[in-house]
């Protein structure tokens, strides 16, 4: 697609396809990468990891949210989210790392992922409208 969102994320979903490269996934075979775009201005990527037990697969984003707090401390905020996969498949993040993602990330970061209908580019807060919080209002 030639909209302006998705001119500027794409050498952020060039590192995503990237990071693609090191999945581990011997189960699914499904190859998932994901870069975050951090306020600071450093880029972070992840991978998807699987286990032989399946539940304790690790997915592609929260890998790179996991790195980024582990690497730039527990103040980062994230502005710009790609995915990508390597097997020509949609691949929106799933519920978990929406709501893994809501705790750092700026309610309208966009976020470009593999849909059904080619990349498509959404503000974080219409992936999860209604995210867990302990706010009552
Ligand atoms: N996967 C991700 O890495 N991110 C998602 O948002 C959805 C699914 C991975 C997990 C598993 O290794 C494979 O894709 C198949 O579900």
């Amino acid at each position: 697609m030639t909209n302006p969102t998705h001119a500027a994320l794409e050498p952020l979903l060039k590192l995503a396809e990237q990071a693609a490269q090191n999945s581990y996934s011997p189960y699914s075979k499904f190859r998932v990468g994901a870069a975050l775009r951090l306020t600071n201005g450093e880029i972070v990527t992840g991978t998807n990891v699987e286990n032989v037990s399946y539940g304790l697969t690790l997915c592609a984003e929260r890998a790179a949210l996991v790195r980024a707090v582990s690497q730039f401390g527990p103040q980062i905020r994230i502005e710009a989210v790609a995915i990508a996969n390597l097997n020509g498949m949609p691949s929106p993040p799933c519920g978990a790392c929406r709501q893994v993602l809501a705790e750092f990330i700026l309610p309208d970061a966009p976020v470009v992922f593999p849909s059904a209908k080619g990349q498509r580019t959404i503000a974080f807060s219409d992936l999860l409208p209604l995210g867990c919080e302990m706010k009552l209002k």
